[in-house]
């Protein structure tokens, strides 16, 4: 008995000493602190002293009572009446529980996340009815602080894609991300959920070339041949893209701003993560003027 008083003790000091060196040094003399503080020892001596109490309980007392009749290897059980305060709680347990997954806490409780989405599609909703008739000069200006919020991170407040880490839209298309969507077609849901391009258009490495060139240096050069007989069918004589069929390839739009916002992108250069639900229109169309002036360099 002694032995357990003092073992108890002992991992009584030792579990405050370790609380306290966590959180000492925000005790001061804040009330509340100390007040918990003082609850925390309160509860962890009344746990100690219950447990000893048990303990000792265990090892001294001796039963006594009516005997059930059966018995497994000279070990009986007493006749004890089911104790009330179990029995309620065990009803009890029942009853919550199917409160619980029926009418609790999953389907009606508050959550954060819920109220953060209703705040934001209010604002949204108040944004929207403040800035939609604004004019196109002051869109692409809020697109120009949209942009460095949001998309500067990745692609640089230039919009030139900081050396390759996310691309570059001063230009419509690189020449590399050209040959990459040749070669292993596109799936970025750009046109349509259904209509991606296939890889394996063209496998001459010439042509390829060619044909890369001419689209991403704004359909000049040479390759106009070649393209025009492998992809202005889907993509327009003019690159501009064909509703349903093949995507702008020579600006940017806003249907296409949208696409890759919605969808996220990836191609030569990685992935851009989806950025769905997370915009209004007006900031889509606002940040889809501002690239559209980084890539015409009226900036
Ligand atoms: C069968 C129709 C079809 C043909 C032919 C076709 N394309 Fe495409 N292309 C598409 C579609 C559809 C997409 C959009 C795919 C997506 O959603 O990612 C696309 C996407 C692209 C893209 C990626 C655009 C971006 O923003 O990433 C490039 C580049 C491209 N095509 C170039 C070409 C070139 C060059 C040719 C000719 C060699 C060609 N395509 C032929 C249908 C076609
Ligand atoms: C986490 C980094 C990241 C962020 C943030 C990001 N992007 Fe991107 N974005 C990329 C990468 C990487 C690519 C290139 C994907 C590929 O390989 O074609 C890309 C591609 C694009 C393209 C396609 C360009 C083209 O010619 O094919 C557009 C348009 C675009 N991003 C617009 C935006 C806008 C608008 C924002 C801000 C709302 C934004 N991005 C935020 C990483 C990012």
């Amino acid at each position: 008995m002694k032995n357990i008083i003092i073992v108890s003790v002992v991992v009584s000091l030792v579990l405050i000493g370790i609380i306290y060196s966590y959180v000492g040094n925000i005790i001061g003399d804040d009330m509340v602190n100390i007040l918990s503080m003082l609850a925390a020892i309160l509860i962890l001596g009344i746990t100690v002293g219950v447990g000893v109490k048990y303990v000792n309980q265990m090892k001294n007392d001796t039963a006594s009572g009516e005997l059930a009749d059966e018995n497994w290897d000279g070990i009986g059980e007493y006749k004890n009446d089911l104790p009330i305060g179990w029995a309620v709680v065990f009803l009890g347990t029942i009853v919550w529980a199917i409160w619980y997954w029926f009418a609790g806490y999953p389907l009606w409780a508050y959550s954060q996340i819920g109220e953060w989405n209703e705040e934001v599609a209010t604002h949204q909703e108040k944004f929207e009815e403040k800035w939609s008739n604004i004019s196109e000069e002051d869109l692409s200006r809020m697109g120009e602080a949209f942009f460095s919020v949001n998309c500067a991170p990745c692609h640089g407040v230039q919009g030139d894609g900081m050396d390759g880490k996310a691309a570059d839209l001063t230009k419509r298309l690189d020449a590399s991300a050209v040959e990459y969507a040749i070669r292993n077609g596109s799936d970025n849901h750009l046109v349509s959920e259904y209509m991606s391009m296939p890889a394996g258009l063209l496998w001459n490495a010439v042509e390829i070339k060619q044909v890369s060139n001419y689209v991403a240096s704004g359909f000049t050069g040479i390759g106009k041949d070649v393209y025009e007989a492998n992809c202005a069918s889907c993509h327009g004589m003019d690159g501009m893209g064909i509703p349903g069929v093949g995507a702008n390839i020579r600006t940017f739009t806003p249907d296409l701003i949208k696409a890759v916002l919605d969808n996220g992108k990836k191609g030569a250069i990685g992935s851009m993560p989806s950025f769905k639900g997370r915009f209004t229109d007006t900031q889509e169309k606002a940040v889809s003027l501002y690239i559209e002036k980084l890539r015409k360099g009226e900036l």
